[in-house]
């Protein structure tokens, strides 16, 4: 009979980019574990199937959905509000979010679109949710996972 891995057990952790690939796996592993899991992604609808997946999967119900669209510094702002409204810690946040764009693309911010989201984005997130992780003193992990930034000239 296999054992249930509860190591994560009473962890927040935020992933984005949680609706698919690395990031859905990852998201579905730490829920396996007893972590609490928080998804971020651009689609509410393809979050939620993947939210209903996970917990399903897992047997966690301790899955939430916040929906984002990290090429926005606004969006970007806003999820980290509504982050900071319902939990007063984080334990993990996994970077995970990141898109390759062939040919030049401008976000609403009027960022190169590649820059935007798998460069700023990150550290954005990773700089508005450290003062929330400061100001309450928990210790925490930080990983960032996007990196295909193009090297070509
Ligand atoms: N797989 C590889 O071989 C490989 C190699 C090097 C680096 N990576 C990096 O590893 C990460 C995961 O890769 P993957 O293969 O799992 O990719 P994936 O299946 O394409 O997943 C990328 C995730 O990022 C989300 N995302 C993209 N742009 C976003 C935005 N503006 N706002 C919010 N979410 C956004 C996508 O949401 P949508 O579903 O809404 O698009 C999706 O959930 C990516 O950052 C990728 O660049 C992967």
């Amino acid at each position: 009979m296999p054992t249930v891995n509860t190591s994560m057990q009473g962890k927040i952790c935020m992933v984005t980019g949680a609706n698919s690939g690395i990031g859905k796996a990852t998201a579905l592993a730490l829920a396996q574990m007893g972590a609490t899991v928080v998804m971020v992604c651009r689609d509410r609808a393809r979050g939620e199937q993947a939210r209903s997946e996970i917990t399903t999967k897992s047997k966690n119900n301790a899955v939430d959905l916040l929906q984002a669209d990290l090429s926005s510094q606004q969006s970007i702002r806003q999820l980290v509000e509504h982050f900071q409204h319902h939990y007063t810690h984080l334990h993990v946040l996994i970077n995970n979010a990141g898109a390759a764009f062939p040919g030049r693309r401008e976000s609403v911010d009027g960022l190169e679109m590649t820059f935007a989201v798998n460069y700023l984005a990150p550290f954005l997130l990773t700089h508005l949710l450290l003062a929330l992780v400061h100001t309450k003193q928990a210790t925490s992990s930080w990983i960032t996972c996007n990196q295909r930034i193009p090297m070509d000239p």
